[in-house]
């Protein structure tokens, strides 16, 4: 680990980070075209909504994502708002000159716990990719960036199946040693559950990562995300990512359904009693706003049945003229 880069200090115990993914990870795998305005306005109501980390965007290869082929027109325009970051994710040095050019100031890379996912993703082996990444976080790093460092398939992978969680720590101290501040250990195909999350945190802390620069990144395929979010708060994390309508999926990953909804996961932390300092009613405006413009129900739990009042027993946050 780099000691010229110590982890925050990791003082508020109860105060969860919701990360919010849904503009990039929740768009990225969407056929039809969303103009830019559209994704604007998305990430404006999850500001509005009280998220504070946002990933808007990812400065890959067109060709690779078509979507979010208007990464360099996006990030000039979303809102300067006060403590507010925005990661963007990139593969490589010509990605981050575009995020760079477009007055990106967070940046997210990305490798895998497989060969096999990585290869068919971005067409390259693991250790490629973390040459790749290597003057990225560099680059970042001097640029005074923060920078997040994805681990995805750590919990199984649709090529190669069950993965140790070895396997996922080996890369994420590799990607801490290279500088990141974070590493985010991604569900990518939803098979993940509680036991694994214990047993990769677990594995992550004997090996000396500390809790605070680990995050989890579930999908809900299969619908235990939640389940994996309170495995995780049990194990002392203290950062999950959620995409706001429960949109997302990689199109390098066959079977990724969508991520962990934002509003399932903020109704779960509420009623826990956690502060994470988002607004549920915020997101729900967010949530419906992207189910409207994909042209579909919004099929998310919370965004179906509302939050709860227990001062009255009565839902909350349903649009008017829902009984
Ligand atoms: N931004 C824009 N264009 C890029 C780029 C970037 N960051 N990186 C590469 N390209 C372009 C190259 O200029 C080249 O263009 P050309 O064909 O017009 O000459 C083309 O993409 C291929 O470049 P190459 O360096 O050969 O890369 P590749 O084809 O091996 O692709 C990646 C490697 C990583 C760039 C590509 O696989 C990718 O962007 N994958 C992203 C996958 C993803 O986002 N998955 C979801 C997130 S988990
Ligand atoms: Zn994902």
């Amino acid at each position: 680990m780099d000691p010229a880069s110590p982890p925050p200090p990791d003082t508020v115990r109860d105060t969860v980070r919701i990360y919010e993914v849904g503009p990039r990870d929740g768009l990225q795998n969407e056929s039809v075209p969303i103009p830019t305005v559209a994704k604007l306005r998305y990430v404006e109501l999850l500001v509005a909504a009280g998220l504070r980390e946002i990933e808007a965007t990812s400065f890959v290869s067109p060709a690779a994502i078509p979507q979010l082929a208007d990464a360099g027109e996006l990030v000039p325009l979303l809102p300067a708002a006060d403590g507010v970051r925005y990661p963007v994710l990139v593969p490589n040095e010509r990605g981050l000159a575009r995020a760079e050019a477009a007055g990106a100031r967070a940046v997210a890379v990305f490798t895998a716990a497989t060969d096999a996912f990585t290869e068919r993703n971005i067409g390259m082996t693991i250790a490629r990719s973390l040459e790749a990444a290597a003057p990225v976080i560099r680059r970042a790093g001097d640029l005074g960036w923060w920078r997040r460092g994805y681990v995805s398939t750590a919990f199984g992978c649709p090529y190669t199946g069950a993965v140790e969680p070895s396997l996922a720590v080996d890369v994420a101290i590799r990607l801490l040693e290279l500088g990141v501040d974070e590493v985010c250990f991604g569900d990518t195909i939803g098979v993940g559950v509680p036991g694994q999350v214990a047993a990769l945190t677990g594995a992550a802390r004997a090996a000396g990562v500390p809790l605070d620069r680990i995050a989890y990144h579930f999908h809900d395929t299969r619908g235990t995300a939640l389940a994996n979010v309170a495995a995780g708060l049990d194990a002392g994390v203290r950062c999950f990512d959620a995409s706001a309508g429960g949109t997302g999926g990689c199109p390098y990953a066959p079977g990724a359904a969508g991520n962990l909804a934002t509003e399932d996961l903020v109704y779960f932390l509420d009623a826990s009693g956690w502060t994470h300092g988002v607004d549920l009613e915020g997101v729900l405006a967010a949530a419906r706003f992207i189910a409207a413009t994909l042209g579909r129900p919004l099929a998310t739990k919370v965004g179906q049945a509302g939050g709860w009042d227990p001062t009255s027993g009565a839902p909350t946050g349903r649009p008017a003229g829902r009984a």
